[in-house]
């Protein structure tokens, strides 16, 4: 085994990863709970889960399906890391979704909030659309984000400050597919 590699999954192709943070049993049972808080939150449902790809695509997917209230998804992409494994802070909105979001109670569901800057732009975009409410979702969160101007209503794990992929989450669109969230350092 290579020394900088400590998990071993043929997944990996013999790329380094490090330690699994959150293993999918841990993950899967979050994500229960918070299906529950968000039937909780919205009683009468109507809710837009609004993914932002790539990042939420497996955890939106999971998370809808423990939401028990009348729901519609739709899909929000934005880019800002490029290959990097620092957010560069140019935001880019490549989708904008087509359903209407006025009236709206809009999730916008995060993958990770890192720096904070995709949701900061994100939110003043939605927020001009006039919905009926805008809340955050994430999975992780790492409250690193001293730029952060909006409260993250729905966060899965705190998670440590460190390069994560898997359920999603990427580097260099590598690793998404990983079931668990590992680190690469
Ligand atoms: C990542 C991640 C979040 C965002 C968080 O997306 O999925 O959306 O960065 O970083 P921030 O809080 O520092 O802005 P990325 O731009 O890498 O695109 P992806 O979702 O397609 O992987």
């Amino acid at each position: 085994m290579n020394a900088s590699t400590s998990v071993v999954d043929p997944r990996l192709d013999g790329r380094a990863v490090k330690r699994i943070v959150f293993d999918a049993q841990t993950i899967a049972r979050r994500v229960g709970e918070m299906g529950n808080e968000i039937s909780r939150a919205y009683p009468d449902g109507h809710v837009l889960a609004l993914g932002l790809l790539k990042g939420s695509f497996i955890f939106l997917g999971d998370l809808v399906r423990q939401i028990t209230r009348p729901l519609q998804v739709d899909f929000i992409v934005a880019s800002s890391y490029g290959d990097a494994m620092t957010s560069s802070g140019d935001v880019r909105l490549v989708y904008d979704p087509e359903t209407e979001l006025e009236g709206k109670h809009i999730l916008l569901v995060e993958d990770i909030v890192d720096s904070g800057k995709t949701i900061n732009r994100l939110m003043d975009l939605l927020g001009a659309r006039r919905p009926r409410s805008l809340d955050i979702c994430a999975l992780l969160h790492k409250h690193a984000a001293t730029e952060l101007r909006f409260p993250v209503k729905f966060v899965g794990f705190d998670a440590p400050n460190e390069f994560l992929v898997g359920y999603g989450l990427d580097h260099a669109e590598n690793f998404r597919h990983l079931p668990y969230i590992a680190s690469l350092q």
